[in-house]
């Protein structure tokens, strides 16, 4: 089940109420954090049963991070600039994997929802994800808390894997099994779907890091705005860290955006430009680049460079930016 975006408002961190909801399998699974517990088990020493409490008990870590959804996997190429800024809060998959022991042929973690149902023809699936086991030790937390409230049972309450640095397609949700293996699991959700094939490359690989791309939030896409000096703001974000923002009124050349700085988390990154917007209809870009030399293509993939359209009016009070 796909549900229609909200529109993500100007925030730099995203109200839990707007933020977008994607439950491939139909409604979601109802946990009982009394009864629920999340196996590990696999290439393991010493598998495990943890419940909610000895969850709990771990040492928690806080985050802010991007939240993004890759889009339709049966159309990979179409941008949906579904995205969020949120506030985590769980325990590393690392402090797991650590009291689990892991035998020396582990080399990939699979992530296990409690969820079921069809899926693009099939029936019966579950929701399975899998992550090289380097990537995986770094990067996912187990979370239970999203912007401090313990996560909605749409965002996979109880417990949640939030692989920051990727597409939120591999942040499972409703997590109940870590398998530790020596491959990749073959399944709808990790090698039929989900892959793609990189610009300049010629092997489709899984969709796991965030691609370069970059979202105008402010003025509204759309909407009528008074004429003259206004601020064209958004936000940026990658997978590494954004180093330039640059912005395109109308046929005008491209103009580089104050952009901040990321910081130690994988936050995003917020831009503006002030640009004296002459009456009449306009068409606003905003084109990313990140650290690794990525630059948002101008058209034809799924992180395409970002246009808004807004009528600018004389005689309209001035808004307050
Ligand atoms: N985990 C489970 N168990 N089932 C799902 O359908 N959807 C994935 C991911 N984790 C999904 C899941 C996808 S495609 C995305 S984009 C994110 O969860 C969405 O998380 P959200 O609904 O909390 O925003």
């Amino acid at each position: 089940m796909i549900r229609t975006d909200p529109r993500t408002p100007d925030l730099f961190i995203t109200p839990v109420d707007e933020v977008f909801i994607r439950n491939h399998l139909g409604p979601h699974p109802r946990l009982d954090p009394e009864t629920w517990s999340l196996t590990v088990e696999g290439l393991v020493e010493r598998p495990l049963r943890l419940d909610f409490p000895a969850i709990q008990g771990l040492p928690q870590v806080h985050f802010t991070a991007v939240h993004e959804c890759f889009g339709n996997p049966l159309r990979p190429h179409v941008p949906t600039r579904a995205v969020t800024n949120l506030e985590w809060a769980g325990i590393p998959l690392a402090a797991v994997l650590e009291l689990a022991g892991l035998r020396p042929q582990a080399q990939h973690v699979w992530l296990e929802g409690a969820d079921s149902g069809d899926f693009a023809g099939e029936s019966g699936l579950n929701y399975l994800k899998d992550l090289p086991l380097d990537q995986a030790s770094a990067d996912v937390v187990l979370a239970h808390t999203m912007n401090g409230e313990p996560l909605r049972p749409d965002h996979g309450y109880p417990l949640r894997a939030v692989a920051p640095r990727m597409f939120g397609t591999n942040s499972v949700k409703w997590l109940s099994r870590i398998v530790l293996a020596a491959d990749r699991p073959d399944h709808l959700f990790t090698t039929r779907l989900y892959t793609r094939v990189l610009p300049g490359e010629s092997q489709a690989r899984p969709v796991r890091e965030k691609d370069v791309s970059s979202k105008l939030l402010t003025p509204d896409d759309g909407r009528p705005i008074p004429a003259g000096s206004r601020e064209l703001a958004g936000y940026a974000w990658s997978s590494t860290e954004v180093t330039s923002v640059e912005i395109a009124v109308d046929d005008a050349d491209w103009q580089p955006a104050v952009l901040d700085r990321r910081g130690p988390d994988l936050a995003w990154q917020r831009f503006r430009l002030r640009y004296d917007l002459a009456p009449g209809p306009h068409r606003i870009r905003c084109r990313a680049t990140d650290s690794a030399g990525r630059v948002q293509p101008l058209t034809g993939d799924r992180n395409a460079v970002h246009e808004i359209h807004v009528v600018a009016e004389t005689g309209m009070r001035p808004a307050e930016r």
